[in-house]
């Protein structure tokens, strides 16, 4: 083989594979935003949610640099779960109270209630496995912050983010948009988390 075109050849085998690989959770390139592909309900309270925001503003110049303005999103969500009483006073989540603080603003006959707690059972189940991962994160953001600096357990986030994004994924058929752009966002949950969808 000619050598340049084999190294040419190498360099196409090489990118097809990096490209077949399971990197098919990569970015995908939205101009949509994805949730106008699928209006779902408002499950938390607005006026604790936005008491919360404003007591934990989300700096999000900040956010765009990375971890240090993080504990401002954890104490948000963490403010949501402590106003809600999803968390008790012992600070562990009142599985009852989740379930119905998400599922009170629904009607009876709501599509999406099933969808709902769903989500609720998949992301605690899911947050009950990372509860050393979260333990830890506490720990190392007492030790790198400044005395005094509000410390927030990441789980909050978490189970928000988890509920609102798996909701949207179990989005019902006859509630979604079909446009080519939403059409490729279906897709790409079939197999990839949402997370992925925002990186
Ligand atoms: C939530 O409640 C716990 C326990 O009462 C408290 O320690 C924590 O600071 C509260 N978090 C926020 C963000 O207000």
């Amino acid at each position: 083989m000619n050598p340049i075109v084999g190294k040419v050849f190498l360099v196409l085998c090489g990118s097809l594979l990096v490209a077949g690989a399971p990197n098919t959770c990569g970015k995908l390139d939205l101009k949509t935003d994805p949730f106008t592909c699928c209006t779902i309900p408002k499950l938390l309270d607005v006026t604790i949610v936005s008491s919360c925001f404003e007591k934990f503003p989300i700096d999000k110049d900040a956010a765009d640099k990375g971890a240090a303005s993080m504990p401002k999103t954890e104490c948000m969500s963490e403010c949501i779960l402590n106003s809600t009483g999803i968390y008790n006073r012992r600070g562990d989540v009142d599985e009852k109270k989740l379930n119905s603080v998400f599922t009170d603003s629904l009607p009876a006959n709501s599509p999406w209630l099933n969808v709902v707690r769903k989500a609720i059972k998949e992301c605690t189940a899911k947050a009950d496995k990372k509860d050393k991962e979260f333990q830890k994160d506490v720990a190392d953001q007492k030790k790198t912050t400044p005395k005094g600096t509000q410390v927030c357990n990441p789980e909050a986030s978490f189970l928000v983010d988890c509920i609102h994004t798996t909701v949207f994924s179990d989005c019902p058929t006859n509630l979604r948009s079909t446009s080519t752009e939403c059409d490729a966002i279906w897709n790409f949950l079939k197999n990839c988390p949402f997370s992925a969808l925002r990186q």
